[in-house]
Parts: structure tokens; sequence; C-alpha cells
């Protein structure tokens, strides 16, 4: 006895946030410095992307591409020695494409206090084929007040990323339109 509703025949049935929410853990050396002496920001990008790859490819269980980044924030500096922890999860999702968000925290080597938040991001992902083509991603379940709301803003994001995107591509068509090469 179950007190779900029958689903539509052909719908892949939804998979709750939590199910493929991860945590990416790397202590930071002396290979990933930038001039300075402190972590690189491409290094912290990887990690972002590796552990966003990582959640996209659990949710929707099969190979998941970047197809965008953004919103990339770095807080604070990370030291080399410091134990950094990439937390993401699946904020939402689309017909193919989920967006994931992650959190950066540091644990820093010399001091025993608790993790501090060093950056974060929200990357979309589109899950494909064998042939690289887009394919349907379960929907997922926020459950918590936290994932609703990150759900909600997510949405939020996607208004404003394919707003964006139209504008631009009308933009350079009416520029081609007029005859301008550029
Ligand atoms: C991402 C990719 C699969 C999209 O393919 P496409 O033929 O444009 O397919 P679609 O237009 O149907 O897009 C698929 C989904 O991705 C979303 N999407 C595509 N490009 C996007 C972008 N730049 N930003 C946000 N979302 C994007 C679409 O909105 C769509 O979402 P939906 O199905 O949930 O509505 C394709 O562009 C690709 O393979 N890119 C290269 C990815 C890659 O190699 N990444 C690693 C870089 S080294």
């Amino acid at each position: 006895m179950t007190d779900q509703a029958p689903r539509p025949e052909g719908e892949i049935p939804g998979r709750p946030t939590a199910a493929s929410r991860t945590t990416l853990s790397h202590i930071m050396t002396g290979n990933d410095t930038n001039l300075l002496g402190t972590v690189h920001g491409g290094v912290i990008m990887k990690l972002v992307d590796d552990a966003a790859g990582a959640v996209a490819g659990r949710h929707s269980g099969g190979p998941a591409v970047t197809a965008s980044m953004d919103e990339m924030v770095f807080l604070e500096p990370v030291r080399v020695g410091d134990l950094v922890h990439v937390r993401a999860q699946v904020n939402w999702t689309g017909r193919s494409s989920m967006e994931v968000g992650v959190r950066v925290m540091a644990e820093r080597w010399n001091e025993s206090t608790p993790a501090q938040q060093v950056g974060s991001a929200y990357l979309v992902f589109a899950a494909v084929d064998a042939d690289g083509k887009p394919r349907t991603v379960p929907p997922v379940i926020p459950e918590t007040e936290q994932d609703k709301r990150r759900y909600q803003e997510a949405q939020i994001r996607r208004t404003h990323r394919l707003a964006r995107r139209r504008a631009i591509k009308e933009l350079r068509e009416k520029r081609v339109a007029d005859g301008i090469d550029d």
C-alpha cells in the first residue's frame, strides 16, 4: 500500500536530493599554488567540477557533461596544507539538465576551528547518452526546507540563464541581418 499517485507511463521516478549528495575532500599541496603561494583558483574549480560531475552522474544514473558553470565565488584564500571539502548536490532538474550547487569548505591545517566556507558555485550538467545526445533525467525531489529553497532559487537562475542566452542570440542575429561583420 502506498500513498503515492500512480505515475504516468514512461515517466522516470524522482530521486530525493539526499540520494546523490556528495562531499569530495582533498589536501592542498605545493603543486596547487599560484604566484602568491596560496591555492590557485583553477585548482578549486577543477574540484568543484569533479564533485558536481559525480553528483550529476549519480542522480541521472549515467554520464553527464558540464554545460555551464556560473556564480563561482572565492570568499577566502585556501592555503597549502588545508583540507578542502567540496559539497555538491542537485538543486534542480529540467528535462535533461540538472543544476548542481557546490559549497567549498576549508579546514585550516594549523587551526582546530570548524571548517570555513571559502567558495561556492552553480553548475548545469546535461545528462547524455552514448552518442552524447541529451537524455531525460529523474526529477529531483527536494525534501528539507533548505533543499526546497535551493530548488526555487535554481529555477530563478535557470530563467535568467535562458533569458540572457536568448537576448544575446537575438542581438547577434540582428547585427548579422544589419550586415555588421565582427
Ligand atoms: C551540453 C550539451 C549536451 C547540450 O546539447 P544541446 O544539443 O545544446 O541540447 P539542448 O539544447 O537540448 O540542451 C540540453 C539541456 O541542457 C541545457 N543547456 C544547454 N546548454 C546550456 C547552457 N550553456 N547553460 C545552461 N543550460 C544549458 C538546456 O537548457 C537543456 O536543458 P533541459 O533539457 O533540462 O531543458 C552540448 O552542448 C555539449 O555536449 N556540450 C559540451 C559539454 C562538454 O563537453 N563539457 C565538458 C567541457 S570539457
